[in-house]
Order: C-alpha cells, then sequence, then structure tokens
C-alpha cells in the first residue's frame, strides 16, 4: 500500500470515526483542521505500529466486542475484512499449545481486576506461526460504565529466533569448549602413557637385548639380535615423538615460548626450512587455556606450512599488545584461496583452518589468515589477556 492510498484509507476510517465521535468536544476553531491533524495522528501511529511490529486492541468486555488496529491484523495475517474478533474465535488462531494458558491468563485478569502479560503462538490462516506477546491494562472508568480493557500486541517472532539461535550457539561453543578439554586430557594421558609405559618398556628391552649379545657366541643369533636393537631404537624415536606431537612437556613445563621453539625446531628441520622465532613483552603468566590453544594454533599453521606451502621460509613471532596475546606465522610459499579453502572446510572437507578458528573463538579471541598467490601465507591468532605484568622480551 503506498502512503497516498494508506493516508486515504486512515481518512476514510477517521472521518466515519469522527460521525460516531461527534459529542466529543471540539478543539481549535475548524472542524476540518482537527480532523487533519486527527487523521495525521492516526496515520503516524499506523506507521509506528508497522515499523515497531506492536498492534494494539480494545475489549469491551461485556459485550465481547474487540477493536483491533490495522498491525494488529498484519500481525495474524488477516484482513479486517475477513475477520471481526472477538475472544471466543479469536481463540481459533492461538496455537492450542497456548489456549489454555491464554484463557487463564484472561480469567484472572477479570477476576482480579488486574493488567496482564501473555506470550503465545498464533497460527495464522495461511500455516504459517508467529510468537506474539500481549499486554493488556484497565482504563480508568467511572462507576456503572462498560467493562472494558485495552492492551498491544508484539510480534516477537524475529526476537525468538535470534534467542534460539544465540541459545544454540552457546550450547554449540560450550560444547566445543568440553570436546576441547577433553581432547587436550586425552591427548596428556596418550603422551605420558606413550613415554612411560611403551617408551620404558623398549628401553628395559634393549638394554636385555645388549646383555643377550654379551653373552651368545653365536654369530647368527647376534645378527638377528643387533636387528632387534635397531627396531628397538627406530621405536623408541617414533613413540617419544608421538608422545613430544601430543603433548610437549615444554609446554607444561618450560612455557608457550620454548614450546614454539621446540615446535619450529623440530618441524623446520625435517623439512629444510629456515625460520625466525622473534618474542616480545610476554606476561608474566600466560593462562594454561590460552598457552595450550596458542600452541595448538601453531602446531596446525606450522603442519599447513610443511604439508602445501613449498616455502623455504618462515617468519613466527610471538606478541603481547593491547591486553591481547598475538601469535603470527608467515610463510613464503605459493599461498591459497582462503575464501575458498573456508567453504571447503564449511562443507567438512578439512577440519584445520576451522579448528584454528574455533580454538582462538572459545577464549574470545579470533584468527586471521592473509594469503597472496605465489607470496605466501600469514596466519594470526590473537587471545584477550586480562591485564598481567610483562617480563622481558627474547629473541631468536
Ligand atoms: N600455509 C599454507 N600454504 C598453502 N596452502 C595452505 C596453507 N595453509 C592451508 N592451506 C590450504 O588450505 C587447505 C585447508 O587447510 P586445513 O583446513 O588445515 O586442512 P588440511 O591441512 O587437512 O588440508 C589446505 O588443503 C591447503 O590447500
Ligand atoms: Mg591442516
Amino acid at each position: 500500500m503506498t502512503l497516498r492510498e494508506r493516508y486515504r484509507s486512515v481518512q476514510t476510517w477517521a472521518t466515519s470515526h469522527q460521525v460516531r465521535r461527534s459529542n466529543l468536544p471540539r478543539r481549535g476553531t475548524g472542524g476540518s483542521q482537527d480532523a487533519g491533524s486527527f487523521v495525521h495522528a492516526e496515520m503516524h501511529l499506523q506507521q509506528t505500529q508497522e515499523l515497531t511490529h506492536v498492534g494494539s486492541w480494545e475489549w469491551l468486555i461485556d459485550s465481547d466486542e474487540i477493536t483491533w488496529s490495522q498491525e494488529h491484523y498484519n500481525i495474524f495475517g488477516i484482513t479486517p475484512e475477513q475477520y471481526r474478533p472477538s475472544v471466543k474465535t479469536v481463540l481459533n488462531y492461538v496455537h492450542p499449545g497456548d489456549v489454555r494458558n491464554l484463557e487463564q491468563t484472561l480469567a484472572k485478569a477479570l477476576e482480579e481486576r488486574r493488567p496482564f502479560r501473555c506470550e503465545f503462538r498464533v497460527i495464522r490462516p495461511d500455516g504459517s506461526q508467529r510468537t506474539v506477546i500481549s499486554r493488556g491494562d484497565w482504563p480508568n472508568t467511572q462507576p456503572g460504565q462498560p467493562r472494558r480493557m485495552f492492551g498491544t500486541i508484539q510480534d516477537v517472532t524475529l526476537l525468538k529466533q535470534a534467542e534460539a539461535q544465540l541459545l544454540a550457539a552457546h550450547r554449540r561453543t560450550r560444547a566445543l569448549a568440553g570436546t576441547i578439554e577433553a581432547q587436550e586430557a586425552e591427548r596428556r594421558h596418550l603422551a605420558r602413557e606413550l613415554h612411560d609405559e611403551i617408551g620404558q618398556a623398549l628401553t628395559a628391552m634393549t638394554i636385555r637385548l645388549h646383555r643377550l649379545i654379551r653373552r651368545t657366541q653365536s654369530v647368527p643369533c647376534l645378527v638377528d639380535l643387533n636387528k632387534c636393537i635397531d627396531i628397538a631404537a627406530r621405536s623408541l624415536d617414533q613413540v617419544r615423538s608421538l608422545s613430544l606431537e601430543l603433548r610437549p612437556p615444554h609446554l607444561d613445563d618450560l612455557g608457550l615460548e620454548a614450546a614454539i621453539t621446540w615446535l619450529l625446531d623440530q618441524q623446520c628441520e625435517g623439512a629444510e626450512l629456515t625460520h625466525s622465532f622473534v618474542v616480545q613483552r610476554l606476561p608474566a603468566e600466560i593462562p594454561d587455556e590460552v598457552r595450550v590453544a596458542c600452541f595448538r594454533v601453531a602446531q596446525e599453521a606450522m603442519t599447513n606450512i610443511v604439508r602445501h606451502a613449498a616455502a623455504t621460509h618462515v617468519n613466527a613471532e610471538l606478541a603481547y599488545a593491547g591486553k591481547k596475546l598475538c601469535f603470527s606465522i608467515a610463510d613464503n610459499g605459493h599461498g591459497f584461496d582462503y575464501a575458498l579453502a573456508q567453504t571447503a572446510s564449511d562443507r567438512g572437507g578439512s577440519m584445520g583452518l576451522l579448528g584454528m578458528q574455533e580454538r582462538a573463538a572459545l577464549l574470545g579471541g579470533r584468527l586471521e589468515v592473509l594469503s597472496t598467490p605465489r607470496k605466501g601465507t600469514r596466519v594470526a591468532a590473537y587471545f584477550p589477556l586480562r591485564g598481567k605484568p610483562l617480563k622481558k622480551s627474547t629473541g631468536l
């Protein structure tokens, strides 16, 4: 409906209304002037109701006559021509699960002559559903005047949807935090088991094999025993590096800087990459969860460089600025299309980039990925920290 059409419809309505209200005292000098400002005010009210999705109603209780504003009709998805409201018939538009509560609320309000507030679902004639909040109150009436209530109806469907989405997101975040925490605990447990149980068993086995070598004279036996020692040594190496990868003890014993140094040394050496690591003004204490999340980001970013970047050099930096801990790592590899990789990972293609984002987001931080074809990639993770004293900077 255009503004002009709306103006005409309100004008028509107001003119008929004027007739019925003709016994009201008139203010001002010219009747048409009063009617003009009345129409204007009415139009203003109608627009405000449309904008805010709040309709209004009036109820003559004894005759069960109800008047709705245009926005009230809009919320119910019907027109004044299709429906003349009454309390009995309006319940046909209310979700069956909410009828009882609405009836009880109204009955209580009538009995105790109190204002009411009731939330319920409206089923429109086209089958769609809206959630509304209806509020009612009693105007000041003289004794003997008919009982009357007036009120508003607010369409809160979008608000409810946003609330539900927020709740679901909150639940997902909590579940994710729980999963990550459980995963870290499991990794720590596995790392210890591997190191202590299997590592020690392999060491004990190697010692016995050496003892057997000293005792035997048989050359074929000596060959086999030496082979066994080699296998045990390789397995021990693998167990150690697996255990370190799962949970480097540096992270718990020596801190984040030492753990990242170890990670870079170990990974860059294996992949024949040169690297630099600059550490600036770190807080004296970094909370456990930030330390672990930051290390896991470094680990995934470094793994990605080794697996995908075809780089020759890596620059890493750990700094504290603006109450945030920032870890960044840049390679000079061939880069990639981040938007495309994100779409793939949203579809469940890969977990690395998503995992880094989630680790940062869970702690109120964020991940930034900047990648330029043929110029390399820079991954930066920011973790907010509450103000802590700083310790002196180091560089590598
Ligand atoms: N530093 C990088 N250099 C080049 N490509 C990268 C880099 N990091 C990530 N990628 C690209 O982004 C994709 C998604 O990475 P990720 O989510 O970690 O999954 P995955 O490593 O399992 O493939 C990779 O397959 C790769 O194509
Ligand atoms: Mg990866």
